[in-house]
């Protein structure tokens, strides 16, 4: 099959697409990366022009010997559909998963997405805790979001309570809540080693003054996951701009209902009391 046919690509370019025209990839804003499946490998490996190995610039040795479709470094999403061979790639890692090859893709050279390491690292701990289910990461640039990380504390427990209240089915869609990266160096291990970290309780991580990643089964509902979290943010951001203060929210003992009444928990510790004061 043409490399371009696979379902599984054609999956992954519209998702490109989709984001480009939610806005949320200025230039090379943001990178998206997805873990083959092995039949998925098979399908298209006629296509394969082996390069020369690389360091990845960490280690995830439980990812050795796998494939991972992604995005180019310094490639925009806006061109991924138009020009997908000259703006992703698709690698493989070796048996000590330290070191990468591209197989098929950017035609015109350059490497993968400077954020590998942390694409990587969530894949090896998502594979981990979901037994494979997981196969997407996706890092995008979201305007409010961003907003909100110059005005909210940066923790995990005030961002997820605020956005969960922002829109009834958050809770639903990210009942494990949401970490928060403080500002970092972006591209590098040490980024890479925190998000990870968060990654292994939440499916979705903000990294302050930047962006946020998000993590899923598939395409669509890690795309989903990623536009439900920026619609909260921009609920907030405009019930914040309003400079009255909220009037009314949803209330502790309304998030439990929903948790029963949806099957899902909810952990207690995002449950606190808050003090309204409503100014008339
Ligand atoms: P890349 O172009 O290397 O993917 O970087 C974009 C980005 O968003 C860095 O955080
Ligand atoms: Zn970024």
């Amino acid at each position: 099959m043409k490399f371009l046919d696979a379902e599984f690509v054609q999956g992954f370019i519209r998702m490109a697409k989709d984001g480009w025209e939610q806005g949320w990839h200025e230039r090379n804003g943001g990178n998206l990366s997805y873990r083959v499946k092995p039949e998925e490998v098979v399908s298209v490996e006629e296509n394969f022009e082996k390069k020369e190995w690389q360091p990845i610039g960490t280690f995830v040795p439980k990812l050795a010997g796998e494939y991972f479709l992604v995005t180019g470094s310094g490639k925009f999403f806006r061109n991924v559909a138009i020009k997908p061979e000259d703006s992703i790639c698709m690698i493989e890692l070796d048996g000590s998963g330290e070191n990468y090859r591209i197989v098929w893709g950017l035609v015109n050279g350059g490497r993968p997405t400077s954020e590998l390491p942390s694409h990587l690292m969530n894949h090896e701990v998502k594979k981990n805790a979901t037994n494979g289910k997981y196969r997407v990461i996706y890092h995008a640039h979201p305007a409010n979001i961003i907003a909100l990380t110059f005005v909210m504390p940066l923790n995990d427990t005030v961002f997820t309570r605020e956005l969960w209240e922002m829109a009834t089915e958050c809770p639903v869609v990210f009942p494990s809540g949401i970490g928060v990266v403080p500002w970092m160096v972006p591209g590098g291990k040490e980024i890479a080693v925190a998000t990870s970290k968060l990654m292994e309780r939440y499916d979705v991580a903000v990294w302050a003054h930047h962006g946020l990643f998000a993590a899923g089964e598939d395409f669509d509902l890690t795309f989903g996951l990623m536009h439900t979290v920026e619609k909260s943010a921009e609920i907030l951001v405009k019930v914040l701009s309003m400079d009255q203060g909220k009037r009314q929210t949803i209330k502790v003992q309304e998030f439990r209902d929903l948790a029963k009444a949806f099957g899902v928990e909810l952990p207690e510790e995002f449950l606190y009391e808050k003090l309204y004061v409503k100014k008339d």
